[in-house]
């Protein structure tokens, strides 16, 4: 796909690795427009970005705002061409210890609000002259399960179910679907959890793997990448 002039929609475009997304596509002349709750975060990126960057304030668990949303931007006329699901969060503890509405929190919002999107989006897809592309933010954790992040785990590995089937079921409408497993970048997402250190990854580093794989001919499909550190944590003293 030539990105210049095409237009995506990347959710959880505030912070890390979604505002690295969003910097490297309106780079490439993509509009793209970003959602998240943080309406000061958005704000901020488009004045470092310019209008190519175009900000949603919306909750991605709000099912009824995100309907709206679609409803009212997007016609047969004004088609996305590139969705990429990001959104997303962790909560981590110990099963016993773990809080059902964590639980229910990772869910909707790693999981449910990922299918809420997609199913709105992927007709005006379908109605496209031109290849199309869905591309999921799963984790290394939708591949590996780990002690005290059953939940993240689960939503991620779920992801990935849904990115496999999606792939499938939408290459004959020529929609690409591409499910990425991060390891650990440094975003505020390891904030909560003791911080980040200098061995992880760059979200902009990712985003240059977005690019490449949004970038591959139309008949080139990568359908799932593991990006991951070298050397995964700084070496013990
Ligand atoms: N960092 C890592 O090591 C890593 C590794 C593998 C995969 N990932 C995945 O990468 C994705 C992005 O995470 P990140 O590392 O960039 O973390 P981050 O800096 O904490 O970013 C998370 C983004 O998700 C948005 N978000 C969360 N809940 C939302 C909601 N209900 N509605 C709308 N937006 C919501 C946040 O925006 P608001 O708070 O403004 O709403 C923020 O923009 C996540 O899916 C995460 O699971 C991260």
């Amino acid at each position: 796909m030539q990105l210049q002039g095409k237009t995506a929609i990347v959710t959880g475009a505030s912070s890390g690795i979604g505002a690295e997304f969003s910097k490297a596509l309106t780079e490439k002349g993509c509009r793209v427009f970003g959602l998240a709750r943080r309406s000061d975060r958005l704000e901020e990126l488009r004045s470092r970005l310019g209008d190519l960057f175009v900000p949603v304030v919306q909750d991605v668990n709000d099912f009824e705002g995100v309907e709206a949303w679609v409803g009212s931007t997007f016609s047969g006329d004004n088609r996305p061409d590139v969705l990429v699901n990001n959104a997303g969060l962790g909560l981590f503890g110990a099963v016993d210890e773990l809080p059902p509405e964590d639980w229910d929190t990772m869910i909707q919002t790693n999981l449910t609000s990922v299918f809420r999107l997609t199913r709105l989006i992927v007709p005006f897809m379908k109605q496209s002259d031109s290849v199309t592309h869905i591309v999921n933010i799963a984790s290394v954790a939708g591949l590996i399960g780990n002690p005290n992040i059953s939940g993240y785990n689960a939503t991620k590995f779920a992801i990935r179910g849904f990115s496999e089937a999606l792939m499938k079921e939408l290459r004959n409408d020529r929609i690409k679907v591409t499910c990425i497993y991060p390891g650990s970048v440094a975003t505020e997402f390891f904030e909560q959890h003791g911080g980040t250190h200098s061995h992880m990854l760059q979200g902009r580093d990712v985003a240059g793997t977005l690019v490449h794989i949004l970038e591959t001919p139309d008949n080139f499909l990568i359908d799932e990448i593991t990006v991951r550190p070298l050397v995964p944590k700084p070496p013990q003293k």
